[in-house]
This record gives structure tokens, sequence and C-alpha cells, in this order.
């Protein structure tokens, strides 16, 4: 059965700054926490780090060109913190603005929308020394960058989208310690939820103050999935409780002006919650018109038994917004209710389990909740051990055959039309990634490009995906 989109549908693909520029030193740009985090052995699980990385930031003509060959409209990626406002004095550094000028200029010469993040998770490395996301300053020095890119940038941007999964920002840099800046405290933990969440209004307000209240702005979500194993009134508990630690911590500010109040009951034992200043939920609170949502899988919970599992030791992941290996897992004991099933089915290179229909379901239940707000699925895509083919009639001489991600790819954007047969707003959906690259504390291990990245060569080999990608956007149609 063909499945037609929208026409107005925005087809895109995505990338972050540190996972694919490199340049880690050119035209001033300063240490990022991510910088620092890798230079520590058995952080990153290959020794890597983003030094080089895919070198967008010399080759993104070369993507642009990629991009506009795949047909897409849109491109989802990131801006450098620490090119804009690489030192503490807060003076702006024009090299970094120009830069991301002459990319953002490319970009609309070749038709391709840019969707720009302010901050997927390189923090400059000076603000860390003084707290990171654990001090309230820093949502302050966020809005002053913030600013920074409206007044430089503002013009040439399409739709604006503050942070990138706090979640992660939060939990793995300042709970489970397992991203950087690579802290293990979950009070920390909680005050970068809440200064993240800060940051976010605070930073709407400053592009608003920059390009008016018809500015597109917006924040991404990694919400989880979870799914109770039975509906029994003790399994339904610990979903309930996964959902406030992961989802409701970041939906209830940004888009109700509320923390609720279980929330601060759940976390007592490591937080009284006081740098939440009067006025504060209201301020997170800032009109936005959508909502980016990044979904990979779903996690399945049951209760746990506190009392007879308190030494399951590592077992229990803090929220399982972003499924992680058992040795990411995060053991918030605020979450000693929820045990994390071991994912099954097929699993993907990451041993994420395949869920499209998490994705239906979860589009459907947004758009119920908050009527008014495009949703876009910001990111979207799966990790794959791929090899390479030799192919005399492709541009390299090479192409991947990579049926499982089509197999995932195609499964998920009929997800996507699902929820827009049950009514949800969907406008868009973005393939992570346009290329593979630095994903994290997994490095270089795991893929997830539609194109494929030769890390020796830079050359960039298109795989099955990519050409299905392409064909979906010709057709707006699966
Ligand atoms: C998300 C991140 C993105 C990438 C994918 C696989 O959590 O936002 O940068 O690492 O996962």
């Amino acid at each position: 059965m063909t499945t037609t989109f929208p026409g107005d549908f925005l087809w895109g693909t995505a990338t972050a700054s540190y996972q694919v520029e490199g340049a880690i030193r050119e035209d001033g740009r300063t240490p990022s926490i991510w910088d620092t985090f890798c230079e520590h052995p058995g952080t990153v699980a290959d020794g890597s780090s983003g030094e080089i990385a895919c070198d967008q930031y010399h080759r993104y003509p070369e993507d642009i060109a990629l991009m506009h060959e795949l047909g897409v409209k849109a491109y989802r990626l990131s801006i450098a913190w620490p090119r804009i406002v690489p030192n503490a004095d807060g003076a702006v550094n024009q090299l970094g603005i120009d830069h991301y000028r002459r990319e953002l200029d490319a970009l609309r010469e070749a038709g391709i929308m840019p969707v720009v993040t302010l901050y997927h998770w390189d923090l400059p490395q000076y603000l860390e020394d003084h707290g990171g996301w654990a001090r309230r300053d820093t949502a302050l020095r966020f809005a002053d960058y913030a600013d920074a890119i409206a007044s430089g940038l503002g013009d040439r941007v399409g739709i604006w989208t503050t942070l990138n999964e706090p979640w992660c920002s939060a939990y793995l840099g300042y709970g489970s310690g397992v991203h950087a800046p690579g802290v293990r405290d979950y009070g920390k933990a909680l005050a970068a939820v809440h200064h993240l969440n800060l940051a976010h209004g605070l930073g709407v307000q400053a592009i608003r103050a920059h390009l008016g209240g018809t500015a597109k702005v917006s924040s991404v979500l990694n919400l989880a999935v979870n799914i109770a194993q039975t509906d029994s009134e003790a399994d339904m508990a610990a979903k309930h409780r996964a959902d406030l630690i992961a989802n409701e911590v970041f939906l209830g500010p940004m888009l109700e002006g509320r923390y609720d109040p279980e929330i601060f009951e759940v976390t007592k034992p490591y937080t009284d919650w006081s740098f939440v200043h009067d006025g504060d939920e209201e301020l997170i609170r800032q009109p936005m018109q959508s909502l980016g949502v990044n979904y990979y899988s779903t996690t399945h919970v049951r209760y746990r038994d506190t009392a007879a599992a308190v030494s399951a030791a590592g077992g229990v992941a803090a929220s399982v917004a972003r499924p992680v290996s058992p040795a990411e897992r995060n053991p918030m004991p605020a979450q000693d209710i929820v045990e994390a099933l071991p994912p099954a089915g097929e699993l993907t290179a990451m041993g994420w389990n395949q869920e499209p229909q998490g994705l239906t379901s979860l589009l459907t239940e947004l758009g119920a909740r908050f009527p008014d707000l495009d949703l876009f699925v910001s990111e979207n895509g799966s990790a794959w051990d791929d090899e390479v083919t030799a192919d005399a009639d492709e541009p390299n001489g090479m192409i991947v055959h990579d049926p499982r991600r089509v197999a995932y790819l195609e499964a998920h954007v009929r997800a996507v039309a699902d929820a827009i047969a049950a009514g949800a707003k969907v406008k868009g959906y973005f393939a992570w990634s346009l290329l593979d690259n630095f994903e994290w504390a997994l490095g270089y291990s795991k893929r997830f490009g539609i194109i494929r990245v030769d890390y020796d060569t830079q050359q960039r080999i298109w795989k099955d995906s990519a050409l299905r990608l392409r064909a979906i956007v010709a057709h707006n149609a699966i």
C-alpha cells in the first residue's frame, strides 16, 4: 500500500557539530567538554575523539551536494558553542559566525532549509570548569550565546532548536557519567535538568528578542517510550515513575510551566530542588511552534520489588529515554522500583530493540496532549555493522548494501504515516544520520549514517538506505 505524505512535509537529515565537524582548533574554537572527556582513557570505547570526525567543517560543500542529490528539503545541524563564544570573557568570535554564515548560505542556495540546534552537547570547557550545567550561571551564559547566534545568523535559519536531548546532557553527563563531563552525582544531574530547562526558556526569549514572535522555535527531546509489562497497578506505577524522571521533568516546565510535584517527592534523597527559583517554571515555558522528538526504540519495564532487589547492582536504568548498554545504565535510586527488561527481538548494533509502533503511539499521544504543537521526528535511524561492496556503477566504485537499515527506515516512516492518519500534526522526518559519525562514548564503532564515511580517506559512500530515502522523498510517499 502506498501512503502519501502531506504536501508540505519536511524531509531532512540530521547531524551534530562535535560528531561531524572536526577542525577542533580552527578559527578560534576552544575545547568543549567532549574534547576534554575524550582525552581521558577509558571514556570512549575505541579511544577516539571528534578531532577530525567527518571533517565537515571543511567538506560541507560536498555534503550539501550529497543532500541535494538525496532531495531532502532540510538539514538539522548544530552550532558549536565554543566556536562562537570561545572564552570566559564572553566575546563573540566573528570567525565562528562567518563559518556558519557560509554554511547556512550554501544550504539555502541548494534549496535546503537549515534547522539549527544551539546546543548538541559541546559545552565550552571554561563553563564546565565553573560547574557546568549543575550551575545556574551556565543557563545565563547560554542566553548570551543564543543572543549572539540570533543576531549573527538569524535571517538564515528556518527552524530553531534550543537543546538536543537535555536528558542525555543531564543524566548521562552528570548522573551516570558515561557522557561528558563524566560527573557522577545525581543531585547535580537534577540541577542540570533544571538549568537546561532554564537555558531553553532564556534561549527562546533571546531568539524572539531579535527575530520577533514569529520565529519558529522548538526543542528536541528524546522522550522515552516506556511500556509496562502488564497493566497491573505495580507495573503501571513503575512505568509512571520512569516517565516522570525521563519525560515529565522536561515536558512539564517547557510546555505546561510547572514540574509535577511528584518529581520533587521521588528525588528527595538527592536534592531539595532549591535551585528552582521563584518564577523559573513560568520562564521556562515560552511559546514554541514545534517539538522535535528523537526516537530509536522502546523500553519495556516492570515493577521491581525494592526490598528483594536492593543489591541487583547497576541494573536500574535511571530512565530509559536513550536505551543504553548495560554498562551505561544509570543506577539512579529514585528509579529503584523500575526494572528495565532486556530488549527483545532483532537488536541493532547499539543493542536497541526495534519497535516502530512505539513511534506511532508517542506521536499520537503528544498530538492529543499538545494539540497546538507541530511535531517533528528530529532523529530516527539505526546502527548496523556495514560492509562495503565494489560496484563500478557507483560514484566511488563502492556501495553499502544495508537491508536492515532500509527495513528500519521503511518501518519507521510508515509509523509516522500511521500517526498522521491518527491525527497527529507531524510536519517532518529527519533521518539520523546523513553520515556515519562520532557516536559519543562509542566512538566510530557504531555507524548510523545513510551515507558511509571512510575515515581513512574521508570518502562518502552511498548506502542502499540513502537510495531508499531518496525515493521516499521524491515520491513524498512510502
Ligand atoms: C541521540 C543523539 C545523537 C546520536 C543518536 C544515535 O541520542 O542525539 O547525537 O548520537 O542518539
